[in-house]
């Protein structure tokens, strides 16, 4: 009878116990942010590659969320550059390139500065920032309007997704103040 009362509690334990399961973090601002971004899955699981997430309060996603546009931009960068290397240049491809290559320059000064904001604990123009980045995505995709293929889309589709949320977190330091 102890016996069965030992099990029984220990079963009854193990089955209410809110053990974290590491299958499902959770964290009620991302659900906010992400329930704010056009795509909510791309928006879940970009914020929880980063193993901060589960733990962020806004200031530490604000670095999450702008910490992966910035890689993303700036490897976009680079990609482009290499792209420009092997191109024809008297082509038209080579023209599009050339303004994607400004756009993403763009793109990575403005992620910069952002950064460097929210290091001096800055937030006044971290929305302005994220929304230049995801202009210069919707810039570079134009450049590539009336082709066949677009190099850059899926690359464009990502920053612009990415800054989407670094819009929204954003926002979560002006929310009430302006
Ligand atoms: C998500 O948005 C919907 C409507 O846009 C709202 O009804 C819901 O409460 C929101 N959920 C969260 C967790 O913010
Ligand atoms: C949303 O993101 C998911 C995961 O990245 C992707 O599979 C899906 O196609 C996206 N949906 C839309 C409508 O873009
Ligand atoms: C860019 O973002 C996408 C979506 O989060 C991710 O799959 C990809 O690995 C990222 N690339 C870099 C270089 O950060
Ligand atoms: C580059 O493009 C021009 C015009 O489209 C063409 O005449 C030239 O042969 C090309 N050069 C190379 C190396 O492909």
């Amino acid at each position: 009878m102890v016996r069965f009362h030992f099990v029984l509690i220990f079963f009854l334990c193990y089955i209410l116990s809110p053990l974290p399961s590491a299958a499902t973090p959770t964290n009620k601002l991302v659900d906010k942010v992400c329930n704010q971004t056009s795509n909510y899955t791309f928006c879940v699981e970009a914020l929880y590659s980063d193993p901060r997430t589960p733990a962020a309060d806004a200031y530490q996603l604000a670095y999450v969320s702008f910490g992966l546009a910035y890689l993303n931009a700036s490897a976009t960068q680079d990609h482009i550059a290499e792209l420009i290397k092997i191109s024809n240049s008297t082509s038209a491809s080579h023209k599009r390139l050339k303004i994607c290559q400004h756009d993403y320059h763009k793109a990575v000064l403005a992620l910069e500065e952002a950064y460097n904001d929210l290091n001096s604990e800055t937030f006044f123009q971290l929305a302005k920032l994220a929304a230049r980045a995801a202009a210069a995505a919707d810039d570079c995709q134009s450049a590539f309007r009336g082709t066949h293929y677009s190099p850059l889309a899926t690359r464009n589709a990502y920053l612009k997704a990415l800054s989407d949320i670094c819009v929204v977190v954003s926002k979560l330091f002006t929310e009430g103040t302006f």
